[in-house]
């Protein structure tokens, strides 16, 4: 299981694929992850009108396509609107050349000879990135984006789990999501797969026993409001840590220091 394959701790893991390097949530950014080193991949997945699953991380479709170029869906610009097979229309690449939001294109870490191949992403399906993941046996973090008053609320676990098996990638998969129902289902459907809590704000009262109880094997809280401290006492307890978003490399070696098993770092190529 994901846990057995990284047997060290502290070791980087892609945010999003290696979103500094490629569009964020391509395959294009899982392979720079691949071609860095690193060890593990985060990756995002929201349910489509029709009932399947894409890695996509926002709500909205504007940051990370060019929607804005079409006019036909002008009324709309949620994800859950949309069918994948509008979705697969859209431009998911040229935007991080123009936006630029690491520096990275200007600075040419971004080589030129990448562009071509950047302008040419699209949205991943989730059996695409699951299929990447088992042919590179690269462990994925897989968040489930809560689907929260829209229809795939009810079935978004089951159908990733559907997809999981179908693609064999059950053994390479941990499971995260801010909506922790998500995975009290998942651990009822699939109790093999571990399960991680991910947290923004403010950490659960009786943290260990809120964990046991959801049958979490990891926490995953935002660095921000996370101490050294906190990761000793969670591995001591026998949970995992993996801390995000963390792109300064003294905080990284502080929490491993700590014991963090992963950073879900923007910049695994530094780590
Ligand atoms: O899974 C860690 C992190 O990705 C959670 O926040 O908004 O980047 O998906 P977000
Ligand atoms: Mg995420």
């Amino acid at each position: 299981m994901f846990f057995d394959l990284l047997p060290e701790t502290g070791l980087a893991c892609a945010h999003r694929g290696a979103r500094s390097l490629a569009p964020e949530n391509t395959l294009m950014a899982a392979q720079k992850a691949v071609d860095c080193g690193a060890r593990c991949w985060e990756t995002d997945a929201h349910m489509t009108a029709d009932g399947r699953i894409a890695i996509f991380h926002d709500e909205t479709l504007e940051r990370t396509t060019d929607i804005a170029g079409h006019p036909e869906f002008r009324d709309r610009r949620d994800i859950h609107h949309f069918t994948l097979a509008e979705l697969r229309t859209l431009d998911a690449g040229s935007w991080f050349l123009a936006a630029d939001p690491y520096g990275t294109v200007a600075s040419g870490e971004v080589p030129e000879s990448d562009h071509p191949a950047i302008r040419a992403q699209v949205i991943p399906t989730l059996r695409e990135a699951l299929d990447f993941t088992v042919r590179h046996n690269l462990p994925m973090n897989l968040e489930i984006k809560d689907q929260t008053g829209h229809a795939g609320h009810d079935t978004i676990v089951r159908a990733v789990l559907d997809l999981v098996h179908e693609a064999r990638a059950a053994h390479l998969l941990l499971l995260s999501s801010f909506n922790h129902d998500y995975l009290v289902q998942a651990k009822r459907l699939a109790p093999g797969i571990p399960t991680a809590a991910l947290q923004e704000e403010q950490h659960p009262e009786n943290l260990v026993d809120y964990l046991r109880s959801l049958g979490a094997a990891a926490y995953h809280p935002d660095h921000r409001i996370t101490t050294p401290e906190l990761v000793r006492e969670l591995s001591e307890a026998g949970l995992f840590v993996n801390l995000w978003t963390v792109n300064d490399m003294d905080r990284a070696r502080m929490f491993i220091r700590a014991g963090a098993k992963a950073i879900i770092t923007d910049f695994p190529q530094r780590m």
